[in-house]
């Protein structure tokens, strides 16, 4: 067993090497919850409910897209009969101001770069759109 030192340095380097994102992350200050998101002041509501929102917000921005883009379809009714533009930056981004710490700090999170915004104006950080 006179590799004993040597299995034992290389089981060392290796679990290093995989907990790296762990102990980077912390290093970094980043701990270990979800992120933190500024939200829009109480009493307004989003255009689905916040739970649909949290995981199917891309489809809902794709179907907007397709319909104005394809077929002129500008206007988005919810099930309880609110209307809204079909638009990213003026609908979405007017309660959602804040993109840095909204949209971006949970893209960030779960590593996604959109890339919409090559195209589409984002808003002056904190501000209101309108
Ligand atoms: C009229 C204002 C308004 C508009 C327009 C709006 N939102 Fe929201 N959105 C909110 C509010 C308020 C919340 C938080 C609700 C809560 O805390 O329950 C929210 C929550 C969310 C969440 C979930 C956040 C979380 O806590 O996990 C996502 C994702 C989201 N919105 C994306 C969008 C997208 C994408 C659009 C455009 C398609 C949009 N919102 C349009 C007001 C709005
Ligand atoms: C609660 C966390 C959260 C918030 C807040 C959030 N997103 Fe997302 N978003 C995600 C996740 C997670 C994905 C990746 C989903 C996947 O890969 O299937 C995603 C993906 C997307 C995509 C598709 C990107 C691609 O390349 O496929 C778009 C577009 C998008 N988000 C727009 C927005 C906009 C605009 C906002 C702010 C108004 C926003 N998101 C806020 C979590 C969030
Ligand atoms: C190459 C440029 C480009 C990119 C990249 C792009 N778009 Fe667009 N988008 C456009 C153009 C041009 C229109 C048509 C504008 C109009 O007619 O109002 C549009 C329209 C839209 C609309 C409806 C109108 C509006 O005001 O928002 C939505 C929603 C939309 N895009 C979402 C997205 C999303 C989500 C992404 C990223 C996943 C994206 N787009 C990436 C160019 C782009």
């Amino acid at each position: 067993m006179r590799d004993r030192g040597a299995i034992f340095a290389g089981l060392v380097f290796f679990l290093a090497l995989v907990t790296y994102p762990i102990w980077s992350g912390l290093a970094a200050g980043e701990g270990g919850g979800p992120p933190e998101l500024v939200l829009p002041p109480e009493g307004e509501k989003c255009v689905e409910e916040t739970s649909a929102m949290r995981t199917d917000h891309m489809q809902l921005l794709m179907e907007w897209r397709d319909e104005v883009v394809r077929d002129n379809d500008r206007i988005y009714t919810t099930a309880d009969g609110r209307r809204f533009y079909k638009s990213l930056s003026g609908t979405c981004m007017s309660c959602h101001a804040d993109k840095e710490q909204f949209c971006d700090r949970c893209h960030n999170y779960v590593a996604v770069t959109p890339y919409c915004w090559d195209c589409h104006v984002e808003p002056p950080g904190g501000q209101r759109w309108d």
